[in-house]
């Protein structure tokens, strides 16, 4: 019997839910990069759940949380990584240069979020106000899993297949290093 067309639907809504990666057949640093991003999404889906609360102190909390670790990781992308990325695979500029774009619309989407916030804060009526900014909420997931599937296609993938085994496991490292000093 044909699937609807509906059910196609969310389950294509729900597989984009995840960061589809196949951990096995990975490298190190496409596994570790892919698990970073996992940690993001985990921290925004908190901010999320305590915006449909309207929690403010959770919701803050959570979104501090995002803010650090995306800060984190993208600093250590944009001066180690991807240096090292145009080293081994010099017809990268391209792609390098999409990456970085993303990192910005990130960036341009997290400001939204504030000001939403701001608004949000400020109304009398704050559900509704709440449903008239979800699409700004939601977008830094979003660009997010956009994003993690871009570094996922070729640049990690080109950095395992070309760094030594050393520098690819203390990059991982990197990358997976826990925030202990934000309770992470
Ligand atoms: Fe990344
Ligand atoms: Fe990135």
């Amino acid at each position: 019997m044909p699937v609807p067309c509906r059910s196609r639907l969310a389950r294509r809504r729900f597989a984009a839910a995840r960061i589809v990666v196949n951990r096995d057949a990975a490298g190190p640093l496409a596994a570790a990069n892919a698990a970073a991003h996992d940690q993001q999404l985990a921290a925004y889906d908190d901010f999320l759940e305590a915006l449909t609360l309207l929690d403010f102190e959770t919701m803050m909390r959570s979104l501090d949380r995002f803010r650090a670790l995306l800060r984190d990781h993208m600093a250590l992308e944009e001066d180690v990584i991807m240096p090292l990325c145009l080293e081994v695979w010099p017809e990268a500029r391209a792609e390098l240069e999409r990456i970085d774009g993303d990192h910005r619309i990130l960036q341009r989407s997290l400001a939204a979020v504030h000001d939403a916030l701001g608004e949000l804060r400020a109304a009398a009526d704050a559900r509704r106000t709440l449903v008239r900014w979800l699409g700004v909420f939601h977008r830094p997931r979003e660009v997010l899993e956009h994003h993690s599937l871009r570094e996922s296609g070729q640049l990690y993938p080109r950095l395992d297949a070309n760094l030594d085994s050393d520098r690819r496991e203390e990059l991982a490292m990197r990358l997976r290093e826990p925030p202990v000093h934000r309770g992470g």
